[in-house]
């Protein structure tokens, strides 16, 4: 049995995959800082970590003993995955147990902004909407609209879906040919094409600001950005200034550059709607989420190879 770090507090029954290692977690639930992440992987066989814990090089190097990481997450740009590799030891994620969960969530935010949900509920909210008028809140409507999903996995699929009950014509882009309808090889023409763009990326530098300032100029001022991806595939400068300036409609993220802060630009900007990372946030998602993520771990332990390996690991030198 192994010593395994739990670094934050999981949903009950989260860790029953786990039951008869020994579990060290914190009593409070508070990312946990660099340097104690480094004190205290010092003597762990495992960790159960999530995406705000950056596992990097340094941290996999003061654990000798470590074997495998269950990160409570589908993205893992937080764990540095080569280095992990280099040291033997195993990566896991949350593949296809937040598909439906997330991409509720991005339509949520696709319908929340071109129909200007956070503008009306914050003039209600504070008094200043005077009753009805023909004139106020005009949206843009998305039934019939033109979908461009970025990125066609699990999620971006999902989306697809949903749009396909509203009637929307669904253009897609990723890096390989899809070979489906709705393929096209060039991100600009979606960007150029699409009413709603929806982001459906893992972060890496190839897509670490995939939409900048020249991307945000090829939509169209009518259309309206969703990410439910990672914060930095979207430069936040530059879509504050396309909000203010009028270059696109509106936008409605979930996900940002420096979690938990905002850029400030964005919190003023009109037509925005923000949330704070729910995406895969409800109890049975994030319970099967670190279910996964821990059923890794102890698969590794175990000897067995996980379903929900994201890199095998070099082979160990001998002890
Ligand atoms: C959440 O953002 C995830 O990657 O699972």
């Amino acid at each position: 049995m192994g010593k395994i770090l739990v670094t934050r507090h999981l949903p009950e029954g989260g860790l029953d995959p786990l039951r008869g290692h020994e579990l060290v977690q914190r009593g409070h639930d508070v990312p946990y800082s660099h340097k104690e992440l480094l004190a205290d992987v010092a003597d762990v066989d495992g960790i159960v970590c999530l995406l705000t814990d950056a596992i990097d090089a340094e941290v996999i190097a003061a654990a000798p003993r470590l074997r495998a990481i269950g990160n409570v997450a589908v993205g893992y740009d937080n764990v540095d995955v080569k280095a992990a590799a280099r040291a033997g030891v195993a990566v896991c994620n949350t593949p296809g147990v937040l598909d439906e969960t997330t991409a509720d969530v991005a339509f949520g935010l696709i319908i929340a902004a071109s129909r200007l949900f956070g503008e009306a509920e914050r003039d209600l909210r504070a008094g200043r909407w005077q009753g009805w008028a023909v004139t106020q809140y005009l949206g843009r409507e998305v039934h019939g609209a033109t979908l461009g999903v970025v990125g066609f996995g699990r999620i971006g699929r999902a989306v697809a879906r949903r749009a396909a009950g509203f009637g929307m014509r669904v253009l897609h882009h990723a890096r390989k040919d899809t070979g489906e309808p709705g393929y096209l090889a060039s991100l600009d023409e979606l960007l150029a094409e699409a009413d709603v763009v929806s982001l459906h990326v893992p972060l890496s530098s190839a897509t670490r600001h995939l939409i900048g300032r020249r991307e945000l100029a090829l939509m169209k001022p009518t259309a309206v950005l969703v990410n439910t991806a990672r914060g930095p595939v979207v430069d936040e400068q530059a879509l504050a200034e396309a909000l203010e300036s009028g270059g696109i409609f509106a936008a409605g993220l979930d996900v940002f550059e420096e979690e938990p802060r905002v850029h400030p630009r964005l919190l003023r900007a009109p037509r925005v709607v923000l949330l704070p990372h729910i995406g895969s946030g409800s109890r049975q998602t994030r319970t099967r989420m670190a279910r996964l993520a821990a059923d890794g771990v102890r698969a590794v332990l175990a000897g067995e190879q996980p379903s929900n390996l994201v890199t095998p690991p070099a082979p160990r030198a001998p002890a």
